[in-house]
């Protein structure tokens, strides 16, 4: 859940793409961050606790341009912490060897305690309570005797965990070692430099041409080559591949907040996600990337959706989809209890991963038991070329382009959107007639501007959120397909505006959550026209009741609804099949609007990380 970044050149300064790899990375982790920088003279050593800003500051004031001009390999890291606080002793690079030798790591040594122990046996000191300094010291014990890959690899066969590394030594001046198991990593072809990181944004800005490492790669790296080995030293090869999208997609355009960007970015997002993807003549998707017979799609006995957070919400709103739209069985589940529960699938089972990132470690992992187990596996992804979509095997890239902004916008309505294609293309393998289909279709086509005239309401919508930002409590409510909406919109307000937000399935108030509320609990209430409205319309009298203020969603036209709120935020009319994706972007807007006037770090909120790569 850290960032890493690798530098080597011929000629360039290393401190320079160290900084700007680490800014591009900080949405990954952000308690405190560090370089080591590796001249004739030595490794130089730079850390700070909080953001990449402190450390360039820190930079500036200590590394004289002469110093700074000298190191032209380098390593950096940006930190989420998961074994000791955030302080400057615990922040990356970790050092060894009288510091002739650097570490930073991206995943967790879970046997670093043992590994620890047998290390101060040997009369080893430790400078900080993290399981990363272990690996320091254990390479090494190896690397005085041994050359630096096989230091390297004799090291990571004692470990149990995971991880993303990048070391560099003074015993092999010029020589960056790296590896990965669990965690990814990158690496960037250029004229003169290699650039190595933990994702394709810190690497953008000097090449396109990427090589993504697979598990149990090791590769030592200089300005000129690239050596791909396995943990037992044989050579690997691996393809180059080309980045497909360019810098300016990961600046913030003129935004606020990449969060605000990419919640506009949703129509254009959305236009990626569905181009060439429906068959209109036919009334159904395409989705080829599944390469999916229609004889294995009508095989299909159920289907299990398994994914995290916002992954996991689209994946319950999938339920209502797929239920309705194909006449299958679906479990939703989250990714590590579905893990670590045994799970009872098998080869009638269709298991669709779901993963922004495509990184996430708990749902990897329920790919692989998933493949273990003998189940059908497709991923939906966003970022290309990630690990869950390349050990999934088969699956759709949502194309909703790079999301920064650790609340996940776009990629949420990219989901669903991908979701209900995927539905309409099993459901026309079972009972959805053609004419049905044609008509989904038609209201699929037509989501980018219905999404595009719900953001033309943020002004609206920001006006609501001036009465609610101070609020410390608040619900969100809706029935059926709308129910994990409104947990979608619970989450935004938790994530990004710190404030305690439950989202309920609207009958489930009355059963105990009732008794909480009063005229300080705002009720934020799924009302779009789409059947169920009925019943939540009398939920929302029983929130009346206690006081409660009612904002509430509806289809706009729709003054029965209307009637029973103190706020309105209207949105476009849809089926109720689409009616997550209209009403979801006002909860963004909604949430987005309270976080901006709390004044909190929206797209880089405290406790958080965009992807988490550790359990
Ligand atoms: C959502 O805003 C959060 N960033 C988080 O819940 C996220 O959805 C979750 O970590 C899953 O991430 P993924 O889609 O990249 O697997």
């Amino acid at each position: 859940m850290c960032g890493i970044v690798g530098f080597t050149s011929l000629k360039t300064p290393a401190v320079g793409p160290l900084i700007s790899g680490l800014r591009r990375l900080e949405y990954r982790g952000y308690d405190s961050a560090g370089v080591a920088l590796e001249s004739s003279d030595g490794i130089q050593i730079y850390k700070q606790t909080g953001k990449v800003a402190e450390l360039d500051a820190l930079l500036r004031q200590s590394l004289s341009p002469e110093e700074g001009g000298r190191a032209t390999i380098g390593i950096a890291h940006t930190r989420w912490a998961t074994h000791g606080q955030p302080t400057k002793a615990n922040a990356h690079p970790h050092v060894a060897d009288g510091g002739r030798l650097a570490l930073v790591h991206n995943g967790i040594i879970e046997n670093y305690a043992a590994l620890r122990a047998g290390l101060e046996k040997h009369g080893v000191t430790f400078q900080s309570q993290t399981d990363t300094e272990v690996l320091a010291h254990l390479i090494a014990q190896f690397d005085k005797s041994a050359d630096f890959l096989s230091a390297v690899t004799q090291a990571l066969k004692q470990v149990e965990g995971t991880y993303g590394i990048a070391v560099i030594s003074m015993r092999h001046p010029g020589e960056m070692i790296v590896a990965r198991k669990g965690s990814p990593l990158v690496i960037g072809i250029c004229d003169g430099q290699t650039v190595v990181a933990s994702d394709v944004s810190a690497i953008i800005a000097h090449t396109r041409q990427v090589i993504y490492l697979k598990d149990g790669d090791v590769a030592r790296v200089t300005p000129e080559s690239v050596n791909i080995f396995s943990l037992d030293a044989m050579p690997v090869s691996r393809d180059i591949q080309e980045i497909d999208f360019d810098a300016t997609a990961i600046e913030k355009g003129g935004y606020e907040h990449f969060m605000l960007k990419e919640i506009h970015e949703q129509p254009d997002a959305l236009k990626n996600t569905i181009r060439g993807r429906l068959d209109r003549s036919e009334g159904t998707a395409i989705l080829s990337g599944f390469n999916l017979s229609p004889r294995e799609l009508a095989a299909v006995r159920r289907l299990v959706i398994v994914g995290c957070g916002t992954s996991l919400h689209a994946g319950m709103v999938g339920k209502y989809l797929f239920e309705s739209l194909a006449d299958v069985p679906v479990t939703p589940e989250q990714a590590a209890e579905f893990r670590y529960s045994n799970p009872l699938i098998g080869p009638d089972d269709w298991v669709i991963a779901l993963s922004q990132s495509g990184e996430t470690a708990d749902t990897l992992a329920a790919v692989r038991e998933s493949v273990r187990k003998g189940a059908l596996v497709s991923a939906l992804c966003n970022v290309v070329g990630s690990t869950i979509a390349r050990e999934a095997g088969r699956g759709v890239y949502l194309h909703a382009g790079p999301e920064i902004s650790v609340a996940s916008t776009k990629a949420f309505t990219a989901q669903v959107t991908a979701l209900v294609m995927t539905a309409l293309k099993l459901g026309r393998t079972r009972r959805l007639s053609r004419e049905e289909g044609i008509r989904l279709v038609e209201e699929i086509e037509r989501l980018p501007e219905l999404v595009a005239s719900v953001i033309e309401r943020s002004d609206a919508i920001a006006a609501i959120a001036e009465k609610y930002a101070a609020t410390n409590d608040m619900f969100f409510i809706g029935r059926g397909i709308l129910y994990p909406t409104a947990l979608e919109g619970a989450l935004k307000m938790k994530e990004i505006a710190y404030i305690h937000a439950e989202g309920y399935q609207a009958a489930e108030l009355k059963h105990g959550p009732i008794a909480l509320l009063s005229g300080k609990t705002p009720v934020i209430a799924l009302l779009a026209d789409i059947p169920g409205k009925e019943k939540t319309i009398g939920n929302v009298q029983e929130c009346k009741a206690r006081k409660a203020p009612v904002v509430a969603i509806v289809t706009e036209g729709d003054d029965d609804a209307c009637a029973h709120a103190d706020d309105v935020i209207a949105v476009p009319r849809t089926s109720q099949h689409l009616s997550p994706i209209v009403s979801v972007v006002a909860l963004q807007l909604f949430a987005y609007h309270v976080a901006r006037l709390r004044g909190c770090e929206i797209d880089q909120p405290r406790n958080l990380a965009k992807s988490v790569t550790v359990e």
